[in-house]
């Protein structure tokens, strides 16, 4: 396994061990701040808050809710955003995407939702600054 993988898969390992615990991630302060970060608790990350949370915009297109997460982080080999994972209340997987450095320029990732209000929780693992959480209503 090289560096890469293993930062994929501990950082996405990590981060499918807290949110499939149909816990409610964004009010455990003893796991923000230490095993994922947040804007509120970044821990160890305090400086690089701007470019890992990730932010969270919900607009209706076609009388479809649409909901994009965007970490405004660089994207190059070195350093890239791996993965944004959007879960609702419940901790029930409502989408994911998985980012290729050499194919996306940017951290962007867009989820049609159906029946969907009330609380999301947006995840987005960098290969070097870890597990990311930012909690929104939409
Ligand atoms: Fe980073």
């Amino acid at each position: 396994m090289n560096r890469r993988s293993l930062m994929q898969a501990s950082g996405l390992g990590l981060a499918g061990a807290f949110l499939m615990g149909k816990a409610n991630a964004g009010s455990n302060p003893k796991f923000a701040g230490s095993v994922y970060y947040t804007s509120e608790n970044p821990g160890r990350w305090a400086k690089k808050v701007s470019g890992h949370a990730p932010v969270v915009q919900a607009e209706t297109k076609s009388g479809k809710k649409v909901v994009t997460v965007t970490t405004p982080h660089e994207m190059v080999n070195e350093h890239f955003i791996v993965k944004h994972t959007l879960f609702d209340e419940q901790m029930n997987l409502l989408g994911e995407r998985v980012f290729d450095p050499a194919k996306d320029k940017a951290a962007i990732s867009s989820y049609s939702l159906e029946g969907v209000s009330g609380k999301v929780y947006a995840v987005s693992v960098c290969n070097k600054h870890d597990t990311w959480l930012t909690e929104a209503v939409v």
